[in-house]
């Protein structure tokens, strides 16, 4: 993690050089859950040490699985069968670790609560308790919120159509479903992150997708794996945003994870005149992996909206960013899922944008920006939301002025050395003790 409570960001400093990114966060949570229920030992390289996936090893030691860390992103999972745990398990800020673990809890034969911080517990858990408890599961939640209480229960196998394209609420589903009598069927809106599918079939698990329809039948043991975990894209996203609009960067981010499902933001970049060249090199842990070349670029603006919001939900606050630097207008739409993320991302974006002298319209499901705005430096807030304070940051450094973020110390949640990343490449972010 960052040990860095608040950014200091110079201006204008091109970003040069090579670089690569941490594991990615979603396929390190899966590993963690996935691997304890396999048949032995699964061996994780590149796992990402970050603050939300520390929660879900945690959580997953106190369900009783063996976690053996070789050094910080080697380690070992001997998977088997879980232990009622002495206390409530804590997800702390990890919305995917708690949805996640609550599918494979509901299929155990004890009680089990799950609880998080005061930023988890304001997220909404009807999204998995509704289809859980259609399955059979009994889920008592706090107010459609954690903490949630789970106790043994017999689940069936269901035809479920999901009302919001979230990978989240698909994964505690499959996982659930291993549990079930029979098979379960969960149909997408739209095209959700895939990794627990892959990591499913990777590991044995009769696991069929046709469209968007996934269809998972118990009854296979499931075997342990072997992987590497690649770079994750919502990480390098900052970075890339980042050299494109800084005038003379030019950067190449080694090892990026380059699944169709979470590389929208790439498409729109692309679309919107970015100057990004993609080579893949290969695969890994069964997702195609690659290099990313980007160099600053006149940007132009662009509309998002559709099924390209759930290909990149997580990286709305930085195509902002992209957005204000971009000729003409960018218009968000159908992107709703913004407001329950760690914060309500348009509206804290927004705001703190706003001290930075930008002007941005907030849609009740989006935004709109007219972009060409030269911000100036202030002093903004991180919210404890990663994705917000790595966003505010790389305002900062196309901004005018010195921008300060406080609170950034959540970085970490997902890109632990982010500030010292962006200081390799020659980045103007000055290095800050912590007060
Ligand atoms: C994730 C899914 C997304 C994303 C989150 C990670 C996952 O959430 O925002 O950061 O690993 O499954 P939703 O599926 O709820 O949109």
């Amino acid at each position: 993690m960052t040990t860095d409570d608040k950014l200091t960001i110079k201006p204008g400093m091109p970003l040069r050089g090579t670089t690569s990114v941490p594991g990615d966060k979603s396929i390190s949570h899966r590993a963690i859950l996935l691997g304890a229920l396999g048949n032995g030992a699964t061996e994780v390289r590149g796992w990402l040490a970050a603050g939300d996936t520390e929660a879900t090893l945690g959580a997953v030691q106190a369900l009783g699985i063996q976690i053996d860390r070789h050094d910080t992103h080697t380690l070992t999972v001997h998977g088997g069968t879980l232990k009622k745990p002495d206390q409530p398990l804590d997800f702390v800020n990890a919305g995917t670790g708690i949805r996640l673990a609550a599918g494979v809890m509901a299929g155990q034969p004890f009680e089990s609560v799950l609880d998080g911080s005061y930023q988890l517990r304001r997220r909404p858990m009807k999204r998995i308790t509704e289809p859980l408890q259609a399955m059979g599961a009994h889920i008592e939640s706090t107010d459609g919120k954690c903490p949630l209480t789970i106790k043994p229960a017999v689940l069936k196998g269901v035809r479920y159509e999901m009302n919001v394209a979230s990978a989240q609420v698909k994964s505690a589903l499959l996982l659930a479903a291993l549990f079930a009598d029979g098979p379960t069927t969960v149909v997408q809106p739209g095209p959700a992150r895939d990794h627990t599918e892959r990591m499913l079939s990777s590991m044995g698990a009769q696991i069929v997708v046709e469209g968007n329809d996934v269809t998972l039948t118990p009854g296979a043991q499931l075997q342990p794996m072997n992987l590497t975990v690649p770079g994750d894209f919502s990480s390098a996203a900052f970075l890339i945003v980042a050299a494109l609009i800084v005038p003379d960067s030019d950067i190449t981010i080694t090892g990026v994870n380059l699944n169709d499902t979470r590389t929208g933001l790439l498409d729109v970049l692309l679309e919107m005149g970015g100057n990004i060249q993609v080579t893949e090199t290969g695969l890994e842990a069964g997702e195609p992996i690659g290099d990313l070349r980007v160099q600053s670029s006149q940007l132009r603006g662009t509309t998002v909206g559709g099924d390209m919001v759930v290909r990149m939900i997580d990286e709305f606050p930085v195509l902002m960013i992209a957005a204000l630097n971009a000729q003409g207008e960018t218009l968000v739409h159908d992107a709703r899922e913004l407001r329950v993320k760690e914060t309500d991302r348009i509206s804290v974006m927004a705001g703190e944008l706003r001290k930075l002298g930008a002007q941005i319209e907030e849609r009740e499901d989006g935004f709109r920006i007219i972009g060409q705005q030269r911000l100036m430096g202030a002093v903004v807030d991180g919210h404890d939301d990663h994705r917000v304070a790595m966003s505010l940051a790389v305002a900062g450094l196309a901004a005018a002025e010195m921008t300060v973020v406080t609170d950034a110390r959540c970085a970490g949640d997902s890109f632990p050395g982010f500030a010292e990343t962006l200081v390799s490449l020659g980045g103007g972010m000055l290095p800050q003790a912590v007060e």
